[in-house]
C-alpha cells in the first residue's frame, strides 16, 4: 500500500476559512529515510502543505477539504497537531520561532515533555549534530544570529525524536558559510538518523544538492517533480530557478511566447 514511502499524499486540497482554494490536489511522497525536496515560488502553497501534514492547518482555521495524507500506511489527515505529532511527525516552521527571552538550552528543552534522564540523552544528541548550540547553550535567545536560532528551532525538533521531519525554508536570510553548515547537518541527520525529510527551500540549487527527489509547486498543483539529478538537469529549472540559461544574452520577440508558455508554472 504505501511503497517503502513513509508518507504520502493523495490528491490533497487544502481551503482557509471554508473558501479559499489553496491547495488544488497535490499528491506527493517522501520514502522512508529519503530527503525529498518541495520547490516553488512564494505563495504557491508550500507552507500550507507542510500544515496540512502537521495538523497546524487546524490553527488557522484550515483544512483538508479532499484527498488523503497517509503517515506510516495510517490516516492523519482528520486528527489533531497534537495526535499527530505523538505519531511522530514534527514540523520547523518557517520564521524561526524561539523564545527570546529563555536561554538557547531552555529553548531546546521547551515541550520535550521528557523525563530528566531522557532530556540529558536528548541534549546530548542536539549538541553532537550542533556544537554551536553547546557553545552558547547560556545565551539568551533573543540575541542570537539566525543561523543560531535555525539551529535552536532544529535541535529542539530532534528532542522529540521524531521520525519525519518537515522543514521549512532554513537557509532562508542566512550567509552562505552557515547555510552551507546547517545543510551539512541536514544531510547527516538523515544519513545518520536515517531521519527522512520534506524540505521546502526557495535555495533549489541547495535543496537538490541534499535531496533524491523533488516536486515544484505551482498556485497548489505539482507541476513537475522528478529525481534531484534530473530536476537540475531540467531547462526549465536551470533558468527560473538556478539562473543558467544558454539561449544567450536577450530573448527575441519570437522567444516571448515560449518563455512564458515555459514560465507558466512559476506564478
Ligand atoms: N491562514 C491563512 N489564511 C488564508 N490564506 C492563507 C493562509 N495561509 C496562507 N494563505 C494563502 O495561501 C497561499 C499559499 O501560502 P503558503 O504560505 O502555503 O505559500 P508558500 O509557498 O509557503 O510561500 P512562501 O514561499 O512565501 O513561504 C497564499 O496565497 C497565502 O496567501
Ligand atoms: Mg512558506
Amino acid at each position: 500500500m504505501n511503497n517503502g514511502n513513509i508518507l504520502s499524499l493523495n490528491n490533497v486540497e487544502v481551503m482557509y476559512h471554508e473558501v479559499i482554494l489553496v491547495l488544488k490536489g497535490v499528491s506527493l511522497s517522501v520514502p522512508g529515510g529519503g530527503i525529498v525536496a518541495l520547490l516553488g515560488a512564494n505563495g504557491a502553497g508550500k507552507s500550507t502543505t507542510l500544515k496540512a501534514i502537521s495538523g497546524l492547518l487546524k490553527h488557522e482555521n484550515g483544512r483538508v477539504t479532499d484527498g488523503s495524507i497517509e503517515f506510516m500506511g495510517k490516516r492523519i489527515d482528520r486528527k489533531s497537531a497534537e495526535e499527530i505529532s505523538h505519531q511522530g511527525i514534527i514540523q520547523v516552521i518557517e520564521g524561526r520561532r524561539v523564545f527570546e527571552h529563555l536561554t538557547v538550552e531552555e529553548n531546546i528543552k521547551v515541550g520535550a515533555h521528557l523525563s530528566n534522564a531522557r532530556v540529558k540523552d536528548g541534549l546530548d544528541k542536539v549538541y553532537a549534530y550542533f556544537p554551536r548550540l553547546k557553545m552558547i547553550r547560556d545565551r539568551t535567545a533573543g540575541f542570537c544570529s539566525g543561523g543560531e536560532q535555525q539551529m535552536l528551532v532544529m535541535g529542539r525538533a530532534l528532542m522529540t525524536a521524531p521520525k519525519l521531519m518537515l522543514l521549512d525554508e532554513p537557509s532562508m536570510g542566512l550567509a552562505p558559510l552557515l547555510i552551507k553548515e546547517i545543510f551539512e547537518i541536514i544531510t547527516r541527520l538523515n544519513q545518520v538518523e536515517q531521519l527522512p525529510i520534506l524540505l521546502v527551500e526557495q535555495n533549489v540549487k541547495l535543496a537538490l544538492t541534499v535531496a533524491g527527489y523533488g516536486y515544484v509547486l505551482e498556485s497548489g498543483r505539482i507541476v513537475m517533480d522528478g529525481s534531484a539529478d534530473k530536476l537540475r538537469d531540467n531547462p526549465d529549472i536551470k533558468e527560473f530557478y538556478l539562473g543558467l540559461t544558454d539561449l544567450g544574452t536577450r530573448k527575441s520577440f519570437r522567444d516571448i511566447k515560449h518563455y512564458k508558455r515555459r514560465k507558466r508554472w512559476l506564478t
